[in-house]
């Protein structure tokens, strides 16, 4: 039986390419900034996003934790929304171990802040207050369904954060997607950012790895809180090979993961007892109700027959990726179909 795994874009393997670039990677140490291959794949990704400079972590959590680090000091605050990855999913790093607190606006149902209510919530200096050290947006939002960002909305909320010297960062675990889902460059969509944080390992497709980018004086300083969060590496060169084969060949057939996800969302709401809105579709996150029936019986079901995913809640999300062609769609709605025939009444 061919398993599908939708749980996440975690899940994918490095291609063929990948591995043989891995076995053959010149390295060296890179905490003495030795490693060329590192060093090749920082400049490349420095550019790719229009930034002057790049350094290598080792997931998206650590990615956004120095970019916190760097920007905010003990004692200041940084304004993101309520539904974002820094604040829900990153075990509260940015005040556990930098004191930094969190200012939490809401995020509507794209992902968006309102940029009046960000310039409300930008502390004036005053003794009482604590500074507002980093405004944060998410690209693309990973709870609120995959949506895109486009450079206006970045914009919008840069103008107020620059007008208060306030830097931005955006977490763009998935901003390839992004990209490809708006046909616009990468660089464009984040030119308005003073920091951006993005993901190798997942629709990309690596097996380790995420990037920060932002000016050469912020990575410095990006640099040191990394080291200092345990993130120094040595021959990191043989993950680092992954990482260029990713941006050389694994930016565009995105589109092939959205279009996956679209036909896996069409399907879905077609089948009685599921609820999906297939307008909040934006690229390879696909979130969908389960209705009817015990949600923990239909997953139990589904896995049972090779599905990977859902939850014993309602809210499901279906992840389509590298690992995840046209067939597997077309048997992941045969399964959800016959499961929620046969146990949603239960
Ligand atoms: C939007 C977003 N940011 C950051 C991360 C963290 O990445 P990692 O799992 O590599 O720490 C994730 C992971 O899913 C994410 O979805």
């Amino acid at each position: 039986m061919r398993e599908v795994d939708l749980r996440s874009d975690t899940v994918t393997h490095p291609t063929p390419e990948m591995r043989q670039a891995m076995a053959d990677a010149e390295v060296g140490d890179d905490v003495f900034s030795d490693d060329p291959t590192l060093n090749k794949l920082e400049a490349m990704a420095a550019e790719r996003l229009g930034k002057e400079a790049a350094v290598f972590v080792a997931s998206g959590t650590m990615g956004n934790l120095v970019s916190v680090l760097t920007h905010a000091q003990r004692g200041d605050e940084i304004i993101v929304g309520d539904k974002c990855h820094i604040f829900r999913n990153e075990a509260g790093g940015a005040s556990a171990l930098g004191g930094v607190a969190y200012n939490i606006l809401p995020n509507d149902e794209h992902g968006m802040l309102d940029p009046d209510e960000v310039a409300a919530a930008i502390k004036p200096p005053n003794v009482h207050f604590t500074r507002t050290a980093m405004i944060g947006i998410e690209n693309t939002h990973n709870a609120c369904g995959g949506a895109t960002l486009t450079p206006e909305d970045t914009k919008a909320i840069a103008d107020v954060a620059h007008r208060h010297e306030v830097p931005l960062h955006v977490d763009g675990a998935r901003i390839f997607n992004a990209s490809v889902a708006l046909e616009t460059p990468v660089a464009e969509l984040v030119k308005d950012a003073d920091s951006v944080s993005f993901c190798l390992s997942k629709g990309l497709s690596c097996p380790i790895g995420s990037i920060v980018v932002g000016s050469s004086e912020f990575i410095d300083g990006a640099r040191k809180w990394r080291k200092m969060v345990g993130g120094g590496m040595r021959q990191v060169g043989i993950v680092a090979a992954a990482g260029i084969v990713a941006l050389e060949t694994m930016v565009e057939r995105l589109a092939e993961d959205h279009s996956n996800a679209r036909k896996l969302a069409q399907g879905l709401s077609q089948i009685p007892g599921i609820s999906i809105e297939p307008d909040k579709l934006y690229t390879n996150l696909v979130f969908f109700e389960i209705k009817d029936g015990d949600p923990a019986v239909i997953m139990q079901e589904i896995n049972r027959r090779g599905i990977k995913g859902g939850m014993p809640t309602r809210r499901w999300r279906f992840v389509t990726h590298y690992g995840i062609t046209s067939e597997d769609v077309d048997n992941t709605l045969e399964v959800m179909e016959t499961v929620m025939r046969d146990f949603s009444k239960n």
